[in-house]
Parts: structure tokens; C-alpha cells; sequence
């Protein structure tokens, strides 16, 4: 079995990058799939001063150790104003003072979406500039705007847009 992570780049509770990378994730055969929800990782926010006075909070090593575990990752973006969450921003710059090689060269499915039309394109452009600087692995990326139009009771309901990534994914397959 491998083991693989899907994060959804957000604290929102219903978070639909959340339920993005959950649902790309179950689509992979012979892998265990843990869902990193955010909320379950108690950060404060990232300053010099407060890594100087009191080090790398443990809820941060936590989080590096579950990347470190897994062959395989699935991340969705929330794209706000054009960038990260603050919330990913936030792990992320943590994660980096620990190894800046952040993703490790786990192959990663990149993807982002969003309710609107350009389905996160801008933060997921970032991405794919930044993260491959930071250990970043990307074996495919996927936007899928108008979330809500195009998923609909657990499922990708384009058809067009489900071949797509179903082509994704095998890719993030092949390479785990
Ligand atoms: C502060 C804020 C800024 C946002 N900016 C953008 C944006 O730049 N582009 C976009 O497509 N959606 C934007 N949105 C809408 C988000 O895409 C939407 O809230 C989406 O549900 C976020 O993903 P999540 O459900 O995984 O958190 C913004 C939302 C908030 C709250």
C-alpha cells in the first residue's frame, strides 16, 4: 500500500479544495489516503522573533513528518485574493525553517479551484513557480473552475473535466 496525503490549502470547515484532493485521493488504487485538514494543526503565525524565542512548534514537526511518511501527495489550493490562504501560508512557511525542501520530491498532484470562473489559476501559477524551488515534485496540475456547477453529490459531474483529471491522477500514480 502507499500512503499519500491530501491537503486541502484552506481552514475553511467545508473547504472544496479540501473536498477536491479528498475526492483525486480515494481515486488512486493500492494507497492509503490520510486527509490533512488544516484545522487539526494548531500554528501560530510564522515570525523570526517567535521561531528565535520559542523554536519550531511541534504541531509544525507533526506536520513534516506526516510529508516524510507519505509516497505520494495531493494538494488543492484556495486561491484568496490571487494567492494562498493565509492558513497554508502560514504551514508552509513554517514547514520551510524545518527543511526547505518542503515537498520532499514526493510526487504531487497540484490543483486548486475555486467557485468562479478561473478556478484558482493565479494561486496555482504561484505554485507551480515556487514549489519545485522547495522540494516540490509536480507530476500534474489541475484547475477546476466553478466548483459548485461542476461537483455535485461526491463527484465530478463535467465529464469532460473528470477524464482530465482522471488522466492526473494516473500520472501521480505511475510516478508514486
Ligand atoms: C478573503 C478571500 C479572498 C478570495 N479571493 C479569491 C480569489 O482571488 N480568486 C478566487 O477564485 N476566489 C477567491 N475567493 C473565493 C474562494 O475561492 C472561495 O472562498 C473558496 O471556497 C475557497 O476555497 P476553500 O473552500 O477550499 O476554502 C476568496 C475568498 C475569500 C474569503
Amino acid at each position: 500500500m502507499k500512503k499519500v496525503i491530501a491537503i486541502g490549502g484552506s481552514n475553511s470547515k467545508k473547504s472544496i479544495n479540501k473536498t477536491l484532493a479528498t475526492y483525486a485521493a480515494n481515486q488512486l488504487k493500492d494507497s492509503e489516503i490520510m486527509v490533512v485538514d488544516l484545522n487539526d494543526f494548531d500554528l501560530p503565525i510564522y515570525g523570526i522573533d517567535l521561531e528565535n524565542e520559542k523554536g519550531i512548534p511541534e504541531e509544525a514537526i507533526r506536520l513534516d513528518n506526516l510529508i516524510d511518511a507519505a509516497d505520494g501527495l495531493v494538494i488543492s489550493l484556495a486561491e484568496h485574493n490571487g494567492s494562498y490562504s493565509v492558513a497554508f501560508k502560514n504551514a508552509f512557511d513554517w514547514l520551510s525553517r524545518i527543511n526547505q525542501k518542503v515537498w520532499k520530491n514526493k510526487p504531487m498532484l497540484l490543483m486548486a479551484t475555486s467557485p468562479g470562473g478561473r478556478g484558482g489559476a493565479t494561486v496555482l501559477q504561484t505554485a507551480k513557480t515556487s514549489f519545485p524551488h522547495l522540494g516540490g515534485n509536480i507530476v500534474a496540475d489541475f484547475s477546476m473552475p466553478s466548483f459548485h456547477n461542476n461537483f455535485s453529490e461526491g463527484k465530478i459531474v463535467n465529464e469532460e473535466i473528470n477524464t482530465d483529471l482522471t488522466e492526473k491522477i494516473h500520472l501521480l500514480q505511475e510516478a508514486m
